[in-house]
């Protein structure tokens, strides 16, 4: 791979990408009732866009008003309201050459009652994560196993707001798998203690996600993206290896790559660990099994790491310093010396103060 891989363009389906640098998705928690983002977060998307990124994917946006909301004050895309409250943004982000999508996103047991209007938290299984939920200082409820009536309410709110995305203009759509989140609760067994056809053998677990893909495709179309993402770790209980060893998780990319979506995005906590005990990384082994364009996140924070991550992926995810410094691709581009940022540093997101 040539010295210019970072600036290089890269097509992902018929669209073609100016760099290999993307905006990796952010919940803000600033919606309030009409969950409609507030307009400084909504621009926030755009200038970064502007600023050179080639790809911007939304904050997760929760896929119906029932079970779906994890945190305070998350966006939707099912009223008209909301379809048009994100129509400018999408606009700007496709005027400034970059490519938007939208990130659907369910939190499953990852919730507490207060948190979303019908106060219900559905899994897999009625097994809680170990620790407790930051938010409230409480323990996650123990959540409701879903029923197969649930399972396909859940589908339906993903293919509603997939038909939300699309209208509003967004060149596609990505299906949250990650995080230990609903869909990866299926993936994994350490949520997943289901005996029916969604839960054992990690054909059985994926099923779910392959419903929602298989839901999701037909009303995407087909000069429009589906992506998909996922991870070994999840935001509670984050210690926690969600698979097994290298060959589950290989086994699952092989199961996903098989599917309709065009790409796949593989979240790290740090892009250049080794995974699972071998010698290569979490986005080394995904390769091995796909040939769907590979995007990798987890602190890529100067253009050295860019260089290196791209190695095994094609296309490169910041939060943290896509979140925090507006020149972030002009920075790279030079080749300037960038701090690593905290964890604690990312928790502005969630306040009223404005980002640059
Ligand atoms: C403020 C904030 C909000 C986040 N919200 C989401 C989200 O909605 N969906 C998602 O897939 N990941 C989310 N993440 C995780 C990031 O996309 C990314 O995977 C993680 O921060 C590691 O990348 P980094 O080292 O470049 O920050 C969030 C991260 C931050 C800092």
């Amino acid at each position: 791979m040539g010295q210019d891989v970072v600036f290089s363009p890269f097509q992902l389906k018929s669209h073609r990408l100016k760099n290999r640098l993307g905006v990796a998705p952010m919940t803000r928690m600033s919606s309030p009732g009409d969950s409609i983002p507030r307009k400084d977060v909504l621009e926030f998307l755009a200038r970064r866009a502007t600023n050179g990124a080639a790809i911007v994917f939304t904050e997760g946006i929760v896929t119906d008003y029932e079970s779906a909301q994890g945190y305070p004050r998350q966006a939707r895309l099912l009223t008209q309201r909301q379809i048009d409250a994100w129509k400018p943004v999408v606009k700007s982000i496709r005027d400034a050459g970059a490519v938007a999508i939208a990130q659907l996103f369910h939190c499953g047991r990852v919730a507490w009652p207060e948190v979303n209007p019908a106060g219900r938290i559905i899994a897999p299984s009625a097994v809680a994560p170990m620790q407790q939920n930051p938010l409230t200082g409480k323990p996650y409820p123990v959540p409701d196993e879903m029923s197969r009536f649930d399972i396909e309410h859940v589908v339906r709110g993903f293919v509603e707001t997939a038909k939300g995305a699309v209208a509003a203009g967004f060149d596609g759509v990505e299906i949250h798998g990650a995080h230990g989140y609903l869909i990866t609760q299926f993936l994994s067994t350490y949520s997943n203690q289901r005996t029916d056809d969604y839960g054992g053998p990690v054909e059985n677990r994926f099923r779910f996600a392959r419903e929602i893909i298989r839901a999701v495709r037909p009303v995407v179309p087909a000069d429009r993206l589906l992506t998909f993402r996922i991870s070994n770790w999840g935001i509670a209980d984050m210690e926690v290896s969600l698979f097994g060893g290298s060959q589950e998780w290989q086994g699952l990319i092989r199961l996903l790559s098989a599917e309709p979506i065009d790409a796949i995005s593989v979240s790290t906590y740090r892009y250049a660990d080794k995974a699972f005990g071998t010698d290569k990384t979490m986005a080394g082994l995904t390769r091995e099994e796909t040939k769907l364009p590979l995007m990798i996140c987890g602190q890529i924070h100067d253009r050295t790491a860019c260089e290196d991550a791209l190695k095994d992926a094609d296309i490169v995810l910041s939060a943290k310093s896509m979140l925090l410094n507006p020149n972030w691709v002009e920075d790279v581009r030079q080749g300037k010396t960038l701090p690593l940022h905290k964890s604690s540093e990312a928790n502005v997101a969630y306040t009223e103060t404005p980002l640059p």
